[in-house]
């Protein structure tokens, strides 16, 4: 059987920069470590819930964040603009590396998934408006199972979703949280490097392999 892919959404194949745009036009001298704290309480919430287990939609956990961050860096924004923030989530491109790296894999003979914690629809409706979804085999989303990525079962939902078996299979993640979460549930995984900044942790558990581009992933990796 073909190497299966299991792509992150959010960060990995869409551009989350967009918000950031946006934050400029309503909080020109916070938006960025306002974009950053949102991003953090986001995913701080989802690994909570998880141990927790006291599943929201990742929707909500987003939400609830940006409630948190608001306090958090004393910025007023209206239910208007806090409408806005969240409704840009579903119009958000892709990185201009994903189409053609995609393809490239797909014609490697690569089974190519989307993988993420938003829900199925959101994540559909995304894939669709960025052009890309006629590239997956399907979408698989966590809320199925309600939990997180990097819960174990996670990844094993995906598995099974997927009819992959884990030493056959990568998760391609610029989250990573969701590097080591995969590989330390047996799968392979690559790291993208989204930003020079980017720090991957310093853990024992290392990438099966690290680039900045989806290209150079689909020029090196063999089915
Ligand atoms: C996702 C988030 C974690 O798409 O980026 O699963």
């Amino acid at each position: 059987m073909n190497t299966t892919l299991a792509f992150d959404v959010y960060g990995t194949l869409i551009d989350t920069n967009g918000v950031q745009v946006l934050l400029e036009k309503f909080i020109p001298n916070k938006a960025n470590i306002f974009s950053q704290t949102w991003r953090d309480k986001q995913l701080e919430y989802s690994f909570r819930r998880g141990h927790m287990q006291n599943y929201v939609g990742f929707e909500v956990c987003t939400s609830q964040a940006l409630e948190y961050t608001c306090k958090f860096h004393d910025v007023d924004l209206s239910d208007e603009q806090k409408k806005e923030l969240m409704a840009i989530y579903a119009v958000l491109p892709s990185f201009s590396d994903v189409k053609i790296a995609l393809k490239r894999l797909k014609e490697k003979g690569f089974r190519i998934f989307a993988f993420s914690n938003g829900k199925k629809e959101a994540v559909e409706k995304l894939l669709v408006h960025a052009g890309i979804r006629d590239l997956f085999l399907d979408v698989v989303s966590v809320d199925d199972i309600k939990t997180f990525k990097p819960s174990p079962g996670a990844y094993a939902y995906f598995l099974r979703q997927a009819e992959a078996k884990s030493h056959e299979a990568w998760l391609i993640s610029s989250n990573p949280f969701d590097v080591t979460g995969s590989i330390s549930a047996g799968m392979n995984s690559a790291w993208i490097q989204r930003s020079p900044k980017a720090i991957f942790d310093p853990w024992e558990i290392q990438p099966t392999f690290t680039t900045n581009s989806l290209l150079d992933l689909a020029e090196k990796l063999n089915d």
